[in-house]
């Protein structure tokens, strides 16, 4: 396979398409936004001065959490006038930051609350969210929304998928295990940043107690159709059979059961480092572009609205299993070809296509 490690080739889509086409990641943030105004209310952090920190971890072009991170970044500011704010977004590497830093500087359409609060300091991180990011103790309000399944390498090729979804027997529990492991590292680190009292707040991709995850609610299943797809372009020879095998999502998603595990074992370094479960719950967000649908009934509207929104993300998962040796040319051809063959599914039978998002959603506590 071409790479393993995530961080070598994981990017949304840059140049703001990704917050333009991705709407529906920022409903489930604005939907859950209480969440995190009800973790401050009972943090009551004192007006004593010292500087309160947020992140957004797994950030993208922070176009999706704009209106978030206003209310609760008001919200701190009309609590504590005195304290000096400080705002950490975080990627990897080749995330479009500078996409970021212009609509947190208001310099796109999108409305950023940067000059709506006073003493606020805003900067951008570009280390792994399975690294520390933090200085130890520094951090309030640690947020990450639609960014944990991001494994920080695939474990082994799915032979006859291109998700955990669809994997099975060893190669599922390969990738479950990579889950496990880089979930309970994750937590440990964000322990670390945490100040004693600072909450985090995570809203993750998984798979709910009646078994639904992202595009897979019911419907037409995005990843069969993805999965598909790609099959089809490995029998047809638009790429070859080891392409085919070599485009594995580095993603694990997870149950409640697995998101909990290292919070509720008393043995468990999570839980001995002090972070505890203040709060757990499922819910699935409607696909905007599915509901939309509902209302205009245009399959070719839906069709041409909706790919952009699976493309904004999936991209890359796809690109990093096409050979090295392919020219760019040709590579961004093949991904022309198949989104428009999704299209053109979604245009001729639109009933049933959508992706609604399925989260677990986390708050926890440092004490
Ligand atoms: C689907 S986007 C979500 C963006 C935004 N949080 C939202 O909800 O709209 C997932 C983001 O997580 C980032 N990501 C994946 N693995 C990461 C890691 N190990 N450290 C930091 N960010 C990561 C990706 O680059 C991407 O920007």
């Amino acid at each position: 396979m071409s790479s393993t490690k995530t961080d070598d080739f994981m990017a949304m889509k840059g140049a703001g398409y990704y917050s333009k086409a991705t709407t529906g990641a920022k409903d489930v943030m604005d939907g859950a936004v209480h969440l995190i105004m009800e973790a401050l209310e009972r943090m009551d952090p004192p007006d004593d001065g010292s500087l309160f920190t947020m992140s957004d971890m797994g950030c993208a072009d922070g176009g999706t959490s704009i209106d978030m991170v206003r209310d609760v970044l008001s919200e701190v500011r009309r609590r504590c006038p005195s304290r000096p704010i400080q705002m950490i977004y975080t990627d990897l590497p080749r995330n479009d930051f500078s996409q970021l830093f212009q609509i947190v500087h208001g310099l796109t359409d999108i409305k950023s609350y940067f000059s709506d609060i006073e003493n606020l300091y805003v900067y951008g991180c570009g280390t792994s969210f399975h690294q520390i990011m933090l200085p130890p103790g520094s951090l309030h309000i640690g947020h990450s929304s639609t960014a944990s399944h991001y494994i920080s390498k695939v474990p082994c090729n799915i032979s006859n998928h291109v998700h955990m979804v669809g994997a099975e027997g060893d190669e599922r529990a390969a990738f479950e295990a990579q889950g496990a492991s880089d979930w309970e590292s994750m937590l440990l680190n964000r322990t670390q940043e945490l100040a004693t009292g600072g909450r985090l707040a995570l809203f993750n991709f998984g798979i709910d107690e009646e078994g639904r995850y992202l595009g897979h609610t019911g419907g037409v299943s995005m990843f069969d159709t993805f999965n598909e797809i790609l099959d089809e372009l490995a029998s047809d020879g638009t790429i070859s059979r080891a392409e085919y095998l070599n485009t594995n999502f580095p993603q694990c998603y997870r149950t409640t059961e697995q998101f909990t595990a290292p919070l509720n074992d008393s043995s468990n370094p999570v839980y001995k480092a002090g972070l505890r479960t203040e709060h757990v719950e499922s819910r699935v967000v409607r696909c905007p572009y599915a509901r939309d649908f509902e209302s205009h009934g245009d399959a070719q509207k839906f069709a041409r609205e909706y790919i952009p929104t699976l493309r904004s993300w999936s991209e890359p998962s796809f690109l990093s299993g096409l050979s090295g040796d392919r020219p760019g040319q040709e590579r961004a051809a093949i991904m022309d070809e198949f989104y428009g063959r999704y299209e053109a599914r979604v245009a001729a039978a639109p009933e049933g296509h959508g992706m609604d998002y399925v989260h677990i959603y986390l708050v926890c506590e440092k004490v």
